[in-house]
């Protein structure tokens, strides 16, 4: 199985339809076929309620849900038969941690259409579920919210992980690489937990 990471440059903010068709142009040049499509952009913007403004929230909606939505859609006629269908969800979809609301909603959304999408799609072969990571050490963690004031919401989320540590990017490559390959040809609109724990608290 051979995985190649794209930077689509000048793409990179894409959320509309536009840009989606224009970024699967670019693909289907390269590889005229997809086995494994893993939807992995992420706005992990936290605050609180009362600190959210329209345009931020857009953002973050457009990055989490419409992308991914039309993503999806462009990319359809070049998933194979079979192909695999990745989702990155995230375990703060099934837990109600302070300052995720926004976030949380769209990681929620995203894991609904992965289950709409597994019955939508099955008929062509496609495998849709969805990876759930819990506090998993990325750049993410320095873009929560405002920087330096940041500091107390870090350290909750670290705090909140049953085994005592922050998952690491290798241990979520290797669930992606299992819901990717036909290890697990029986799992289909479902959710992949990679969180220490964290679901269970
Ligand atoms: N780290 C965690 O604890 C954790 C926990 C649960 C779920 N997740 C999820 O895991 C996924 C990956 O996050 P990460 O932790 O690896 O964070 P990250 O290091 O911040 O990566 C997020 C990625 O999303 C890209 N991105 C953001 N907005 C985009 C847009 N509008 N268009 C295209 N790309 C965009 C970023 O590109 P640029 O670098 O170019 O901005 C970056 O490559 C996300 O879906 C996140 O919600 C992470």
């Amino acid at each position: 199985m051979r995985f190649t990471k794209l930077t689509i440059g000048q793409l990179s903010l894409a959320t509309g339809i536009h840009q989606q068709r224009a970024l699967s142009e670019q693909l289907a040049q390269l590889w005229p076929r997809l086995d494994v499509l893993y939807v992995n952009a992420g706005d992990v913007t936290h605050r609180l309620l009362e600190e959210w403004d329209e345009s931020s929230y857009d953002r973050l909606m457009n990055t989490n849900l419409k992308g991914p939505f039309f993503l999806i859609q462009s990319l359809l006629p070049m998933l194979s038969n079979p192909s695999s269908l990745i989702v990155c969800g995230s375990v703060s979809a099934h837990i109600g941690l302070p300052q995720s609301s926004a976030y949380a909603a769209s990681k929620a959304a995203i894991l609904s259409l992965a289950r709409t999408l597994s019955g939508e799609l099955k008929a062509k072969g496609i495998r849709v579920n969805g990876l759930n990571p819990g506090p998993t050490e990325t750049p993410a963690l320095s873009k929560l919210g405002n920087g330096a004031s940041d500091q107390p919401l870090r350290d909750e989320i670290r705090a909140l992980v049953p085994v005592g540590r922050l998952g690491s990017t290798l241990e979520l490559a290797k669930a992606a690489v299992f819901l990717a390959s036909d290890e697990s040809a029986f799992m289909v609109g479902s959710e992949l937990l990679m969180d220490g724990g964290v679901k269970n608290i």
